[in-house]
């Protein structure tokens, strides 16, 4: 383990090396106890910097020897580094040979094992854990592998790019060799040594060559690879006809392996996935995981163009890959749902995920830019704020340039910088330099701010109409609270997509004071300065704003609007995130009220009303009412407030759900009847919206049943639970069950643990939905805690452990907070306990703490002595250790 001694690192702080590594020649003798590497580089020193040392990155290896031109020198290391002095000043040959012990990796960075078979996670700093090397993504070569290995336990031996050579050694040892012709820096090398089966598919492109895919899976799951082999397809399909990006590989290989820190790797040519974005098929896997897989393989893929033939100069830039790759598989996902409404509800979803994962980000310890300034660990960097709102920034660009203008800056992008190791100023001077006269290039440098700036702007709002004149007049002014380091913020560019509903919900026109011609009923308005004021003419009747249509920008609206116009937007608005939103809100409204009052919510009859004209509506998609239907998360109330009792926000939204499962249970029967379906399964949106929606009615009905004493729903639910041929059919009975804390829950949860036994990830499924059960009379913790010494679990598989801890600590307010401290104690002592064994795991169970400044008493109290106990030890990685002095900081 790393101890406690890493200095922060600072973007004002990057030089460029003092030396280029060109050819790497890698050979590998792989043995789990002590693998044998041999590294040997052509280096070249950097002109601009004459006679400086060379320092050499390394972490757990045991060097043996290094050779300078043949010769060997001495060295000195320092740090952790290796330092060689007096080389040459023309280019030479290094050799190092080192060994490490993959079997006691149980970090999962570097070589590992896993399943008795080798392979590698190098982003962001693994390579220095594999050989000697200038780890830094500026530093590009070309590589050659040799894999050495015994062919019986190892059949299958892979690396980057194509295979040049294979053949047997002595001793039942066989090799292979792999030649990456494309340069690039270390964090993109991969290696897979294993017993492992495929599926292939050879294609042609439109470009018209010739590829083969292949998909790499343990004997067992071969079975379930076509969905991911089908995104792969579309994926590539998809940037050709898009951005006109061809896929530059013979080869392209995806390999699944179930111990892995982080969702998947873009290695060149040789991508390595968590088996839980790989593999699908109806009966293991949900909706959501056949969406998720084929969002994943379509972000690896992605990174092809965006990462590693452009890659980032330092990891400050991260979101220069991250950004623009989250929102390009956004796109796919958008484009692969198809109907307007499908798309709508992606977008919805991504929304969601921002606001629970990322705006909380920005409002805590760990608040950081888009393009973060300082760091101890990197990996603590691989967060929402640098994907999700990194994506929202690029979004934000490609609004204000247009389809065709992105298109375009993409091509410029491209056209600079392919081979080269660059900026996010870099990437957003292209897209300006492209379009000249977009709203983005005459504003670029406050614009930029969204990368140099944390903290969530909020938008205020403030309408007025004359009725006179037929004037409205819409004043929005921006504003950010200070963050971690940055007291002062200057305004950004915020595009505010909009329309105006009348009343009685028809869209209205939009005329522009000053001008000619109204621009139709959307558009986009640019707020740059701290305040600005918009005048539209001809607004025949006071109108209802719909501001930032499909969330145009990443900011909080504060538009104050009333019930009334909340309710015309639900019903009437042309964009269905708006409608979306205004249930949120009068939802939100609702249980902010509860929280801050009574701490119960009364539901009025119109809100219900128009709940249940959402669902009886004739027209809107499934999967759309589901959304709508569903009431905002708890940690999305707690986002809302100064002072966070999560068992009174809790015991509110309860107390609501409750309410809707009674006084909708006709029309939530209805719409379970009219919705669940008997067919044959597939995952497009329509049948998955069905589901969905059939799934939430059960959940509604079991729950108002439970409470009620009666066992109708419940019946349902457990034969549904039994007869469901496809397992989002049969985790959303059993998951109506253990919520609704029913009898017959324990009997199901039995059958389902016997029943998927030899599924790992279903047996993550079934960890999970006991700890994100709503905590009743302190069961739920209870549970979870006894869940940690069930013979199948373990904290050395990331998926398992997560899916139990994350779940509990992070997922589950409710069963977490407790008055008695007992769910904080439980968490220092598994941070401590994993920081032993994963420290990157460790550090993401760490922020479940991120908000205790937020807390109300005791939680706040219990929560502040549990994070000083953890920060208290002498032996703690800088993962964690980050983490816990940044909660603790003032
Ligand atoms: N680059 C990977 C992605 O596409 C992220 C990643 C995978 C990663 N494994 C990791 C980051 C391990 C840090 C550590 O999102
Ligand atoms: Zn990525």
């Amino acid at each position: 383990m790393r101890e406690g001694s890493a200095p922060l690192i600072r973007r004002e702080d990057y030089a460029a090396p003092a030396f280029w590594i060109k050819t790497v020649d890698l050979t590998f003798d792989l043995d789990p106890a002590k693998t044998l590497v041999i590294n040997k580089m052509t280096v070249a020193p950097n002109p601009a910097l004459p006679g400086a040392p060379l320092r050499l990155d390394g972490e757990d290896i045991n060097l043996t020897r290094v050779l300078v031109d043949g010769e060997p020198v001495s060295f000195r290391t320092e740090g952790g580094q290796l330092v060689l002095e007096n080389l040459p000043q023309q280019p030479f040959n290094l050799e190092i040979r080192s060994t490490c012990a993959p079997e006691k990796n149980t970090q999962l960075s570097g070589l590992y094992t896993s399943s008795g078979g080798f392979f590698t996670q190098c982003e962001a700093l693994g390579f220095r854990r594999i050989t000697y090397f200038l780890d830094r993504p500026d530093v590009m070569a070309t590589y050659k592998v040799t894999l050495k290995a015994d062919q019986r336990k190892y059949p299958v031996l892979l690396s980057n790019g194509n295979l040049v050579e294979e053949g047997k050694l002595d001793g039942g040892k066989h090799f292979a060799v792999w030649e990456d012709p494309h340069p690039k820096p270390c964090y993109l090398f991969a290696l897979v040594a294993a017993d492992l089966v495929r599926r292939e598919q050879r294609i042609r492109t439109r470009a018209g060559r010739d590829h083969l895919l292949q998909i790499y899976v343990r004997a067992g799951d071969l079975d379930k690879t076509e969905h991911a082999m089908n995104s792969l397809i579309a994926s590539i399909a998809w940037d050709e006809a898009r951005f006109g990006l061809s896929l530059d590989l013979e080869r392209f290989m995806v390999v699944a392996v179930s111990d892995f820190n982080m969702g998947a790797m873009e290695n060149k040519g040789l991508n390595i996935f968590n088996t839980k974005f790989v593999l699908a098929n109806p009966a293991t896997a949900t909706d959501v995981d056949f969406g998720n897989v084929e969002s994943v393989v379509a972000h690896e893929y992605f990174h092809n163009w965006t990462g590693n033939r452009v890659t980032c100069r330092d990891w400050f830039q991260l979101s220069l890959k991250e950004g623009l790759t989250v929102f390009r598989d956004q796109q796919f996902s958008q484009d692969m749902a198809g109907s307007p409404s499908a798309r709508a509800v992606k977008r919805i979803e991504d929304v969601r995920t921002l606001r629970q994962l990322q705006f909380p980000e920005d409002a805590g310890p760990m608040a950081h830019p888009v393009r973060p300034d300082s760091y101890l660990a990197i990996d603590n960097f691989y967060t929402a704020t640098v994907y999700e709102k990194g994506a929202e920034v690029v979004r934000m660009m490609h609004t204000l340039v247009g389809d065709e203008g992105f298109a375009q800056g993409m091509a410029l992008y491209f056209e600079r910088h392919d081979g080269q190791a660059v900026t996010c100023d870099d990437f957003a001077q292209a897209i300006a330099d492209a379009n000249p006269d977009s709203e983005l290039a005459k504003r670029l440098d406050a614009f930029k701010r969204w990368y140099a700036q944390a903290g969530t702007p909020r938008v205020k709002v403030d309408g007025v109409y004359d009725a006179a004149n037929q004037i409205y007049t819409l004043t929005l002014s921006q504003s950010c609270v200070a963050t971690p380091g940055q007291p002062v913020k200057a305004p950004v560019v915020i595009p505010v997509a909009m329309g105006l509903v009348a009343p009685d919900g028809r869209q209205l026109n939009l005329h522009f004071e000053g001008q000619l011609a109204s621009v139709g009923h959307n558009t986009v308005l640019v707020l740059s300065e701290p305040e600005q004021a918009f005048t539209f003419v001809h607004v025949p009747v006071e109108p209802v704003p719909s501001l930032l249509r499909g969330f145009s920008a990443p900011v909080v609206l504060e538009a104050e609007l009333s019930d009334d116009a909340l309710f015309t937007l639900l019903s009437h608005d042309q964009d269905p995130f708006n409608r979306w939103e205004a249930a949120q809100k009068l939802s939100l409204r609702r249980l902010l009220a509860a929280v801050a009052g009574s701490g119960h919510v009364e539901l009025d009859a119109r809100f219900v009303e128009a709940l249940r004209g959402v669902l009886r509506h004739p027209e809107l998609d499934a999967a759309f009412k589901e959304l709508v239907l569903t009431l905002p998360s708890e940690a999305y109330v707690a986002e809302q407030l100064d002072l966070v009792d999560p068992q009174r926000i809790h015991a509110a939204r309860e107390g609501m759900r409750l309410q809707f499962a009674h006084a909708l249970h006709e029309d939530w029967a209805w719409a379970y009847e009219q919705h669940h379906e008997l067919g044959g399964y597939s995952p497009d949106p329509v049948s998955t919206g069905r589901r969905a929606l059939a799934n939430l009615a059960l959940g509604m009905l079991v729950l108002d049943g439970s409470v009620r004493h009666n066992p109708v729903w419940t019946g349902k639910a457990l034969q549904r639970f039994q007869d469901a041929n496809n397992m989002t059919d049969r985790l959303g009975a059993l998951s109506a069950l253990v919520n609704a804390h029913a009898e017959q829950a324990e009997q199901a949860l039995a059958h389902f643990h016997q029943q998927f036994r030899g599924e790992a990830l279903v047996i993550d499924k079934w960890f999970s939905l006991q700890a994100l059960a709503p905590e009743k009379d302190g069961k739920v913790f209870a549970r979870a805690k006894a869940l940690m010494l069930h013979p199948d679990f373990t904290l050395r598989t990331p998926n398992r452990a997560r899916s139990l801890l994350m779940a509990l600590c992070q997922s589950n307010p409710a069963a977490f907070h407790r008055t008695d401290a007992a769910g904080y104690v439980f968490w220092a002592d598994r941070v401590i306990e994993i920081d032993g064994i994963n420290p990157q795991l460790a550090a993401r169970l760490a922020r479940a703490m991120d908000h205790w400044r937020r807390l109300a008493e005791p939680y706040r109290t219990a929560a502040r002595e549990a994070l000083s106990r953890v920060a208290a030890r002498t032996e703690l990685s800088d993962d964690v250790r980050e983490i816990v002095t940044r909660a603790l900081q003032d």
